[in-house]
């Protein structure tokens, strides 16, 4: 973990969040190649779940939701981890995370009984547990009092269960359909750990799927063959660093009457990478108790009237990213291995000696004909052709083109692959 955060830092895709004032705990900025990277594999999801079918249709919901919404959801009542502070060096833990086995409904008896020790003082002298809400609370207009509280979304699924009735009356579809949203999500997590695991924001891809309640098993057992096709065939994950956990009922969200959490083996160990969630009609339910207002559907054959259930398979592209990473990096060889549609840049051109102007001057010939065809080209001229390929495998760039005075002469530059090193000769023409 510590080479991939390295590699990260040095090479400008992930720093720690407001780094230059001493970092802030939970966040993380993107730099120039993390956003590429994470813009490639937003897309991917985007283009699998929802340019390439007709039954999920997009959405982008407000990140500042009416308060109501967390009544509603449960989240303000029930969006909590267990807190207990070691009463010696006053750090504070998230108390199932110090237990073996622990889960988010410890309770105080369990905890001291198992005498767990503090990670910081490694003495046992703890408060009781008490909840803590993770929602980030802030105020909305100029006075701050009770009335103008509002959050930052805990999740990006109630800003598409708000606007379920919305497309059903503009876009009418028919079930199963589903909503699909990319967006930041906010969680005040008592620890935030294991470099971009575990952060206080976030960026969520979900799909809540509606679905006729009595189909429920056969579409979540779709959504489960589909979410194992995008995470092996389509973003190339190694099938045997991932493993299927269907969730206890005592560890599941307070929604979710079936989870299955998709595990990813990352460098510190095994974590959640995504989950899909069988939230049945809870929040349609509980929308329509709080609104007043319908969440019926009407099926356009039968005329039958229901509230839709809905499964929902929920990602966050950090986990995703992170995953990426340890999935693709060679650490003995220094390789990022990234398939091409995932790797920022797709060729690197270089003239072999920057002090030779015929050679640049040819060199960016090239790199403007590729540029114009692939966006995703870079140049490098900096250091001697080693260093340059070294840096170029590190970032992931599948080829390197190099224009040395043999392209002057016959028109043919040296394109090497970054997983063999191979050098080929080719045409210009035949880039
Ligand atoms: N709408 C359902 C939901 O939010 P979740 O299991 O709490 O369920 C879904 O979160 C996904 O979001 C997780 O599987 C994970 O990929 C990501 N995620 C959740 N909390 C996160 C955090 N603090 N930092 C990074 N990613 C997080």
């Amino acid at each position: 973990m510590d080479n991939i955060v390295s590699l990260c830092k040095r090479r400008g895709f992930i720093f720690p969040g407001s780094d230059i004032y001493g970092g802030f705990a939970g966040t993380w900025d993107f730099g120039p190649l993390g956003v590429m990277l994470k813009k490639n594999l937003m897309d991917a999801w985007w283009s699998y779940w929802v340019d390439k079918r007709d039954d999920i249709f997009g959405i982008d919901a407000a990140i500042l939701m009416n308060p109501t919404t967390w009544e509603a959801s449960g989240h303000t009542a029930t969006f909590a981890d267990p807190l207990v502070e070691c009463k010696n060096c006053h750090g504070r833990f998230r108390a199932d995370k110090l237990v073996e086995g622990g889960n988010e409904s410890i309770t105080t008896e369990e905890f001291k009984s198992k005498n767990p020790k503090c990670p910081t003082c490694g003495k046992s002298d703890w408060s009781d547990i008490r909840k803590f809400n993770m929602m980030f609370k802030t105020h909305v207009g100029p006075v701050e009092d009770a009335s103008s509280v509002a959050y930052l979304r805990p999740e990006t699924a109630q800003g598409i269960f708000v606007n379920y009735k919305n497309v059903i009356d503009t876009l009418y579809p028919s079930l199963p359909f589903g909503l699909a949203q990319q967006g930041k999500a906010f969680r005040n997590e008592i620890s935030p750990r294991d470099f971009i695991l575990r952060d206080r924001e976030c960026s969520q891809m979900e799909i809540e799927y509606f679905v006729k309640p009595e189909t429920w098993e056969t579409e979540f057992e779709k959504l489960l063959k589909e979410i194992n096709e995008f995470l092996i065939k389509v973003i190339g994950l190694d099938p045997q660093k991932l493993r299927l956990e269907e969730v206890a009922e005592k560890d599941r969200a307070h929604y979710s009457k079936r989870t299955i959490d998709f595990m990813f083996q990352y460098p510190n160990g095994e974590e959640e990478l995504m989950g899909l969630a069988y939230r049945t009609d809870f929040d349609l339910k509980n929308i329509e108790r709080v609104s007043g207002k319908s969440m019926d559907y009407r099926d356009k054959i039968t005329n039958e009237v229901f509230t839709p259930h809905v499964i929902e398979p929920s990602i966050g592209v950090e986990r995703l990213f992170l995953a990426v990473l340890t999935n693709f990096w060679d650490e003995e060889k220094g390789i990022l291995h990234l398939p091409e549609s995932l790797a920022p840049y797709k060729f690197c051109v270089s003239p072999l000696l920057k002090n030779k102007p015929d050679l640049v001057e040819k060199a960016r010939e090239v790199y403007n004909l590729l540029k114009e065809k692939y966006t995703f080209v870079t140049w490098d001229d900096s250091g001697n052709i080693g260093k340059r390929y070294k840096k170029q495998d590190e970032i992931g760039t599948p080829k390197c083109v190099v224009i040395d005075f043999d392209t002057l002469k016959d028109g043919t530059v040296t394109v090497r692959n970054r997983d063999t090193s191979e050098q080929v000769r080719v045409n210009i023409s035949e880039l």
